[in-house]
Parts: C-alpha cells; structure tokens; sequence
C-alpha cells in the first residue's frame, strides 16, 4: 500500500469508508459548481461510489492516485485530491470542504501531493484546469507554480450550461 504523505498540518492517506463525512462536505452547490464531475445533491450513494471507484471501471478519466485529506491533529476528512489521466496526460483535481477554506490547506496538500508525484512517477508534466471564476483555485494553481497554458468552452448543462475552462501546466523541474 502506497505510503500516506504527510505536511506539516495535513496527513494525505487513501479513502476509507467514510460516506457521511464525505457527504456533509460535498452535498454543497458553491463546492460543486467548481468541480468538473461530481454529481449534486451528492448523496450517500454517490459517497459509496467515489469510495468504492475502481480505476479500471471509470469511463473517462483513468484515477492514478486519490487521497483523502485529513487535519493530522483532529483526524478530520476535509477534501481529496486526485491524480488522473486525460487523453494521456496526467492531471491533478483536488477539493476542500467549504469550513475549512481559506487556510491554506488546498495549497499545503497540493504542494506536497504534486512533490509525492514528481518524486515516484515518470511523470514530467502536470496539467490542471478550472473554471475560470474560481479565483480560489487560480490563485492556488497560482502559488503552486502552475503556468497557464489556454482556455476553451465547455457544453456542461449540469454546470449552468456553457462555461470557460482555463488550462495550466506544471512542469517537472519549474
Ligand atoms: C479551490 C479550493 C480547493 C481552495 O481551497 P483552500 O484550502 O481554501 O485554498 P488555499 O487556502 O490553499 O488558497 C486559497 C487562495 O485563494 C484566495 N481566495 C479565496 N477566495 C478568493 C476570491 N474570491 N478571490 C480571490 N482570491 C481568493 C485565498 O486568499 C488564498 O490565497 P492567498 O493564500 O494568496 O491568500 C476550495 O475553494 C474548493 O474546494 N473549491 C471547490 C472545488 C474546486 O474549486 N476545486 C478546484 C477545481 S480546479
């Protein structure tokens, strides 16, 4: 079993079954809005199904790697991060729980996810993409180091129908 990363505040480990904590952070439209695929209203059952996703079983997106992120000192479930492949480049999607904004954690898991990464895979180049509204995440990308790289549109009716994606890269080495 992959070892858990820790940070100074965070431990990243691999979900485990945990659908009620999961539920209470992700039924939230103003946290979905911003994700690429997650259903809402998120559910118990949509919990099971993220907990239980088999790499091989996704349609689109293969997921290399998902962690649970948890405040060491509590033991508290505050958000996951991914890393997937998307017509053969790898990319990185994360979420925090709408309690726990605003305090770096986004930017301290990813930090060291993305390190864990470059570290233990043959992986040169990261690619992450949001919504362009999501000021919070341009400016974790931001201080990340993640370089933009373009934008495009999206048909996406459970989203609000069409919206701006912008694209970034983070090289190996940058
Ligand atoms: C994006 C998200 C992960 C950020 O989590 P977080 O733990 O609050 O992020 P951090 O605290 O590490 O960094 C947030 C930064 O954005 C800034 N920020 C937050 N809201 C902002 C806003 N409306 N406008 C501008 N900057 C904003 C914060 O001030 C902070 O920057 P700073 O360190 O320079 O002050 C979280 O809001 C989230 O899960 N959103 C919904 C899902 C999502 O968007 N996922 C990413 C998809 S690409």
């Amino acid at each position: 079993m992959a070892a858990d990363i820790r940070t100074a505040r965070l431990t990243l480990r691999p979900p485990r079954g945990e659908g009620p904590a999961l539920v209470a952070l992700l039924n939230d439209w103003e946290l979905i809005k911003n994700t690429a695929a997650l259903p809402f209203p998120f559910t118990v059952a949509d919990a099971d199904e993220w907990l239980a996703q088999d790499p091989d079983q996704m349609a689109c997106d293969r997921v290399l790697s998902r962690k649970a992120i948890e405040v060491t000192e509590s033991a508290t479930l505050i958000g996951a991060i991914d890393l997937f492949e998307r017509n053969g480049e790898a990319c990185i999607a994360y979420w925090i729980g709408r309690p726990f904004w605003g305090n770096g954690y986004a930017t301290e898991a990813a930090r060291a996810f993305i390190a864990h990464v470059f570290a233990t895979k043959a992986i040169d180049n990261l690619r992450a993409g949001l919504f362009v509204e999501n000021a919070a995440s341009v400016r974790v990308l931001e201080k990340l180091g993640f370089q933009v790289r373009g934008e495009f549109d999206i048909d996406a009716p459970e989203r609000g129908g069409n919206r701006r994606v912008r694209r970034y890269d983070l090289a190996r080495h940058a």
